[in-house]
């Protein structure tokens, strides 16, 4: 752990012990992040809840931030996947807030989330963007992650092992995020998330269930761009509909727009 997360460890835990929080553990109490190891070595993350388990058992935000903040830490770190690890500028771990009414989920970062350590930030993230203004919704209050959280080389489809390396990690970010609702984007989130191998086309229009949470899928934003089939925007259109009645959320006339 770098000295900068480490002081920034200690200053939540102190304003949590000054705001009363008797049952998280003093930060010398944590046991250490592993540090790289080789391939070989690499253990299976078993759950975060058991690399931390004073704070897991604890449903408040701050504790669970600060795990979410380890988590991270130990995926900029993972070398589960020598091919992605060696070739990755950095990891791209997800963004938002906890507690989000809805968390997007993606397939991998490209080069531009790559470059910025952000997820959708490049023309798809644009379009997912003015989707998500178009729900009436603001990027900030939503969660965005992907199944991998490095970029696989030349945008390549992420390898079986690969998502399967990375799954541990989304299981363990989704348990601490702890999203009302899911919606995956394009046919890899999906598949990997819901353990199928049906297509987007089938699985779209029905809610499906992750650990309770209900999981919308739809077309990726990328396979909406100009140069793919931008005709499927109506489709994502109805999908986000679907999604705002679940949610009881109104369904703006502006998100019109977003077809346009
Ligand atoms: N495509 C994805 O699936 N995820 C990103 O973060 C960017 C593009």
């Amino acid at each position: 752990m770098s000295d900068d997360l480490r002081r920034q460890l200690w200053h939540q835990l102190e304003g949590l012990r000054s705001a009363g929080v008797q049952f998280v553990g003093k930060i010398h109490d944590l046991p250490p992040i592993p540090a790289v190891r080789a391939q070989a070595s690499e253990q299976p993350l078993k759950a975060v809840s058991q690399a931390v388990p004073q704070i897991a058992a604890v449903q408040q935000p701050e504790p669970r931030r600060l795990e979410l903040r380890l988590l991270a830490d130990r995926v900029s770190k993972c070398s589960r996947c020598p091919e992605l690890a060696s070739t990755r500028t950095q990891t791209v771990f997800g963004v938002g807030p906890l507690d989000p009414e809805l968390c997007f989920l993606g397939e991998a970062p490209g080069a531009d989330e790559d470059r910025q350590g952000q997820p959708f930030v490049g023309a798809a993230g644009q379009l997912l963007d003015r989707i998500i203004v178009a729900m009436g919704m603001k990027r900030e209050e939503v969660y965005i992650c992907n199944i991998l959280r490095c970029r696989p080389p030349a945008n390549r489809q992420p390898k079986p092992d690969e998502s399967k390396n990375c799954r541990e990690y989304l299981d363990a970010q989704l348990d601490l995020v702890r999203p009302r609702f899911i919606c995956t984007l394009g046919a890899t989130a999906a598949q990997n998330l819901l353990g199928t191998t049906i297509g987007v086309g089938k699985l779209r229009g029905t809610f499906r269930d992750y650990r309770g949470i209900p999981v919308l899928c739809t077309y990726h934003p990328a396979s909406l761009l100009p140069s793919r089939s931008p005709e499927k925007k109506k489709d994502v259109w109805e999908d986000m509909k679907l999604l705002l009645a679940k949610m009881g959320k109104p369904i703006p006339v502006v998100g019109k727009k977003a077809e346009g």
